[in-house]
C-alpha cells in the first residue's frame, strides 16, 4: 500500500468522520446531501481506492468489488456506515481478501425507540389524526374520533429477538405488554427472565400477538419471512411493524392483507425496494411509512459514522477492525 491510502466516501456523512479519514490518507467524498450516486457512477469512482466508505444505498456486488479488486490500488477493505450489511456481496469480498466491517451496537437503542414510536404512531393513529387536522376537518371533540387499538396491556410479538429486539421489548415492559418473541436461537432461561420474554414457535407468535415487530437480519434465510402464510395466521386486529429489512416482508402480500383486512395495519420504516413504496401503500390510511429513519438520531449517527471511520483507520493501521464482519480474510 502507497504510504497514504485513497478513500472514497460515498455519501455526505457527520462531519466527525473525516478528520481521522484524512489524517492517513487521500480522502475523495460526495459532500452533497441527499445526492446517491446511481450504480454507474459509484462503479466509475469506486476502483483506484484502497477504501471505499459505504452507505446501505450503495449496491457493492460482485461486479463492483471485481472492478475495485482489479484497479490500482486496489481496494482493501469496503467500511458500511449501518449495522444491516446486505448491500454488500461479502461472499464476493471474502474470496477476494476485502475486509467488510459495519456499526453494531451503537444504534440498538435509537433503533428500538424508533420501532416503538412506529408501532404506538401505528396504534394510536397518529399521523392519520394530523393529517385529518392540519386539512381543516376537526370540528370538535367526537367520541368515535380516531379510536386506535391500546398499546398498554397488548401483546407483543417479536420477530428477531438480537440486540435490538430485546431493546424494544425492554421498552414495553412500561407499558406492560406481555412479550413473545421468536428467533432461530433461543434465549438462556435467565435472559429470557431478564427481558420477561417468552419464546414461542414462529406460528405461535404471530398467532397471539397483537403487535408483530420484525428484527431479524436480511439474507435469503429471511427473504420474505413474512409473506401470504404469515399474515393469514396473524389476529385481524394485529399491526405489523417493520424496521429491519423490507424484503423481510413480502410487501405486495402486505398491501393484499390489509386490503383484505387480514391485518389492521402496519408501521413501515423499510421497504422491499427503497426508495419505492408499494404505490397501494401510499394510499391508505391504516399505514404509517417512514424514510428508513430507525437510527436516524444526530447523536447515533455521528457514532455509526465514526465507527466506519474508526475501522478503516484501524485496518489501515495493520491492526483488527473492530467490527470486521469476515476476519478470515485477516489471516
Ligand atoms: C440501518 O438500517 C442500518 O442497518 O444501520
Amino acid at each position: 500500500m502507497t504510504d497514504r491510502p485513497k478513500i472514497l466516501v460515498t455519501q455526505k456523512v457527520p462531519d466527525p468522520a473525516y478528520p481521522p479519514l484524512e489524517a492517513i490518507g487521500d480522502v475523495e467524498a460526495n459532500m452533497e446531501e441527499g445526492n446517491i450516486w446511481p450504480y454507474e457512477e459509484l462503479l466509475q469512482r469506486g476502483p483506484g481506492h484502497d477504501y471505499i466508505y459505504s452507505l446501505l444505498t450503495d449496491n457493492i456486488d460482485a461486479r463492483f468489488l471485481e472492478a475495485c479488486a482489479a484497479s490500482t490500488p486496489s481496494i482493501k477493505m469496503v467500511a458500511n456506515m449501518a449495522v444491516g450489511f446486505n448491500n454488500i456481496d461479502v461472499e464476493t469480498a471474502t474470496r477476494l481478501r476485502i475486509a467488510v466491517s459495519n456499526t453494531p451496537g451503537v444504534l440498538s437503542d435509537t433503533t428500538a425507540d424508533l420501532a416503538f414510536a412506529l408501532l404506538m404512531a401505528t396504534a394510536r393513529r397518529i399521523p392519520e389524526a394530523e393529517r385529518f387536522l392540519r386539512a381543516g376537518k376537526y370540528k370538535g371533540w367526537g367520541p368515535l374520533l380516531f379510536c386506535g387499538a391500546d398499546v398498554h396491556g397488548s401483546t407483543l410479538g417479536l420477530i428477531g429477538a438480537g440486540r435490538i429486539g430485546k431493546l424494544v421489548a425492554r421498552r414495553s415492559s412500561g407499558f406492560d405488554m406481555k412479550v413473545l418473541y421468536y428467533d432461530v436461537y433461543r434465549m438462556q432461561p435467565e435472559e429470557e427472565a431478564t427481558y420477561h420474554m417468552t419464546y414461542m414457535p414462529m406460528e405461535d407468535v404471530l398467532g397471539q400477538s397483537d403487535f408483530i415487530s420484525v428484527h431479524t437480519p436480511y439474507m435469503p434465510s429471511t427473504h420474505h419471512l413474512i409473506s401470504e402464510r404469515e399474515l393469514k395466521m396473524m389476529k385481524a386486529t394485529a399491526i405489523l411493524i417493520n424496521t429491519a429489512r423490507g424484503p423481510i416482508v413480502d410487501e405486495k402480500a402486505l398491501a393484499r392483507a390489509l386490503q383484505s383486512k387480514t391485518i389492521a395495519a402496519a408501521g413501515l420504516d423499510v421497504f422491499e425496494n427503497e426508495p419505492a413504496v408499494e404505490p397501494e401503500l401510499l394510499s391508505m390510511e391504516n399505514v404509517v411509512l417512514l424514510p428508513h429513519i430507525a437510527s436516524a438520531s444526530l447523536k447515533t449517527r455521528t457514532l455509526m459514522a465514526t465507527m466506519a471511520s474508526d475501522n478503516i483507520v484501524a485496518h489501515y493501521k495493520g491492526e483488527r477492525p473492530p467490527n470486521i464482519v469476515n476476519p478470515e480474510v485477516l489471516e
